[in-house]
């Protein structure tokens, strides 16, 4: 299990490294992927700037891309620290993350995107740079414009799903028939990558046997998440 601010490095078969941390008293679940031979370095979700660039400093790396699953205070804890640091970075979320500035100061951290995904709840976009691939799938229910993210072995789940439970619908911006469309659609992405990929969280939530995995195989997400498991299609 990763303490917190602790590095999980692997390498997919196709040579992009991904990179998982956990973060914060929320225990925040970020992963990058990084192609060391076009220089690129996608973060999705980094809780804390200063942590994320000393590791990646000391690779000789620094990000480029910024991706965001949704736009809540916690998940956006790193954007100014980055933009202080690297100014040109590029930065990536779904057009309806922009959240309406009534809600702006409560749960939401505004973030200037400089690329967004514009699909419809459910509809998938193909997202790449250098060798990194990635499809994101429009995800709202948890928040507006939330978008899961997969591709080179893993699931980033953001707040759609956690390692036993889904994101909570309860907030400003939240829309629980939106969230059971999302999770249904989750089921079939999931049902159609392979099993033994990784779901990473957007948070480490869950008590599973009194033990917090940081993630787990997409064949047990489907088995054992309790919104997988038995979710029906409408
Ligand atoms: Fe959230």
């Amino acid at each position: 299990m990763l303490r917190d601010g602790e590095f999980h490095v692997s390498v997919w078969d196709d040579g992009i490294e991904v990179w998982v941390t956990q973060m914060g008293t929320l225990m925040n679940m970020n992963t990058a992927f990084i192609d060391r031979e076009n220089g690129v370095v996608a973060i999705i979700d980094p809780y804390d700037a200063t942590r994320w660039t000393d590791a990646l400093e000391k690779e000789g790396l620094q990000p480029t891309h910024l991706l965001y699953t949704h736009t809540h205070r916690d998940h956006t804890a790193g954007y100014p620290g980055m933009m202080k640091r690297f100014p040109n970075l590029e930065v990536w979320g779904h057009e309806e993350a922009r959240v309406p500035s009534l809600l702006g100061n409560v749960v939401f951290k505004k973030v200037d995107f400089t690329n967004t995904w514009d699909c419809e709840p459910g509809d998938s976009v193909e997202w790449s740079a250098g060798s990194i691939s990635l499809v994101m799938t429009h995800s709202p229910g948890h928040a507006p414009g939330h978008v899961t993210m997969h591709g080179h072995g893993v699931y980033h789940a953001g707040d759609l799903l956690f390692v036993r439970s889904a994101g909570r619908v309860d907030l400003p911006g939240g829309d629980p028939q939106a969230q059971q469309r999302s999770l249904i659609r989750a089921k079939e992405i999931l049902s159609g990558l392979p099993a033994d990929w990784r779901l990473i969280p957007g948070h480490r939530y869950d008590n599973f046997r009194g033990e917090v995995p940081d993630w787990i195989s997409l064949g047990d997400a489907l088995q054992h998440n309790y919104f997988l498991a038995n979710i029906t299609m409408p």
